[in-house]
């Protein structure tokens, strides 16, 4: 508690540290209250509130998922009206519900061509998990036991379970926690910046990225791999673009060797790079899509794999060999999170906010660039529609990173906040990431970008003055 903290949240952070195991957190500095405990208790618009009545601009959308903003009361009306009429009933054995069947119904219309049906969960990680079932099963039913290996890659996120933490290629997600598990492979981050080598092409790169990706699969043997799994644009990975030409080659291989691909659209589908699916933005023709954070806002939880017609027709075989799907949630196609689902979407819809992503997604990215290309501890500014990353470099001609130690991209996290605003600090390198929710404006762009600046001038002169 500081000498201006209110007692009721004084109470509450006590409270708070005794009783609550917070994700990603410092376990014993929380509960010995050494960091920042903030209690969040409202929202509107791009911005949330504490129970000190402090506002601050999202410009991360919780954990990119608010993505038509706080407070929309057109959602809560539709969760209180779903919750009235029906709360829940299951839909194993074929009940179906009506929020279910319309959202269905208008995902499958809207995704990349070729999609058949969605199988839904709570969350990004379970919606993973059950794509490495289906691919499993897929390949048992057509006889073919041993192509069970899924190939991932470094950096990227896929989740936080057992076998989606294995997905997930970030050191911070495996460690003590026995991970990565077989049969997970991990081959090439598609990260020009880094992996980039002299004289080498961004088109290059990505031809030796598909080249390595091959040589994986011809050395474990291409009859054991059944699946490749990537996040459009890399998100929590450090929010990297796909270099030039990288989906068209990546698909070449895999299709050579008949792997399945998974396209993880947790983050960017639903109009977060300026187009309707990720897929669709850079020719990527998945079998099997995972969806999660924006099909709600995250204004209740809900995820989905969506199937496209070669598995499902395989699926379909499968049941006749084998009985019923071995496979279910309790609360798969939520009637409530179906309806704020449809709410949601009803919004992304009326106020066109893909058309928003990309258009003041492409009036971010060039403030972004005019405020930063030359700034002396920015090496890269990168992204695509609204979401965008500054990577900080003690030395962009030499390409070299801080000391960790410094912990120079949660400093100017540190900084942003102060300023009013909630940039993210990415894992894994001195990277500031942004992903607002999907209203947000020019003029609020511009609010991000100047206090972006002063944070990073600050933390600039700090470091400056320690290494003097
Ligand atoms: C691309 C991607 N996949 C999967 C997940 C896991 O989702 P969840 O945290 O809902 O389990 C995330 C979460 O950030 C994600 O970004």
């Amino acid at each position: 508690m500081t000498a201006t903290t209110s007692n009721h949240t004084a109470v509450l952070q006590a409270q708070d540290r005794a009783h609550v195991f917070h994700p990603s957190t410092h376990m014993r500095q929380h509960a010995a209250g050494e960091m920042p405990n903030r209690i969040i208790r409202g929202g509107k618009g791009i911005h949330i509130e504490d129970t000190e009545g402090k506002r601050t601009l999202d410009a991360f959308a919780g954990l990119y998922c608010v993505n038509v903003g706080y407070g929309r009361t057109e959602i809560a009306d539709a969760i209180h009206e779903q919750a009235s009429q029906l709360a829940y009933y299951h839909t194993y054995v074929g009940h179906g519900n009506e929020p279910v069947i319309k959202l269905s119904e208008r995902i499958i219309a809207k995704a990349p061509a070729g999609m058949s049906r969605v199988y839904y969960g709570m969350s990004g990680s379970d919606a993973n998990e059950t794509q490495i079932k289906l691919v499993w099963y897929y390949n048992n039913v057509l006889g073919r036991p041993e192509k069970k290996k899924i190939i991932s890659r470094w950096r990227g996120y896929h989740g936080s379970g057992i076998m989606t933490g294995s997905l997930t290629g970030l050191e911070l997600f495996h460690n003590a926690f026995d991970l990565p598990r077989a049969p997970i492979l991990h081959t090439l981050a598609p990260h020009y910046y880094w992996g980039g080598e002299a004289g080498e092409s961004e088109a290059e790169f990505s031809k030796r990225c598909a080249a390595e990706l091959e040589k994986m699969i011809l050395a474990e043997g291409p009859e054991t791999v059944a699946a490749f799994i990537g996040e459009p644009v890399l998100g929590t990975g450090g929010i990297v673009p796909p270099p030039e030409g990288y989906w068209d080659e990546i698909q070449k291989v895999l299709a050579r060797h008949d792997v399945l691909l998974i396209a993880d659209e947790v983050v960017t589908a639903f109009g977060r790079t300026g187009a309707y699916f990720g897929s669709d933005k850079y020719g990527i023709s998945p079998d099997l899509i995972t969806i999660a954070k924006g099909v709600t806002s995250a204004y209740l939880p809900l995820s989905g794999v969506i199937v496209g017609d070669k598995v499902w027709r395989v699926l379909e075989q499968g049941s006749d060999k084998l009985g019923p799907i071995g496979h279910g949630w309790t609360y798969s196609a939520h009637p409530v999170c179906a309806a704020a689902a449809n709410a949601n979407l009803d919004i992304v819809d009326g106020e066109n906010l893909t058309g928003n992503a990309a258009e003041v997604g492409a009036y971010l990215q060039s403030r972004l660039h005019e405020t930063f290309d030359d700034h002396p501890m920015v090496g890269q500014v990168r992204g695509v529609g609204l979401l965008a990353a500054l990577e900080f470099v003690a030395d962009r001609g030499a390409k070299r990173r801080f000391d960790p130690n410094l912990k120079v991209g949660p400093q100017v996290s540190a900084a942003c906040l102060a300023g009013g605003m909630i940039a993210r600090a990415m894992p894994q390198g001195d990277i500031l990431g942004f992903a607002p929710p999907l209203i947000i404006t020019k003029a609020e762009v511009d609010q991000v970008v100047e206090i972006t600046a002063k944070a990073v001038d600050q933390v600039a002169d700090q470091l400056a003055g320690q290494l003097a």
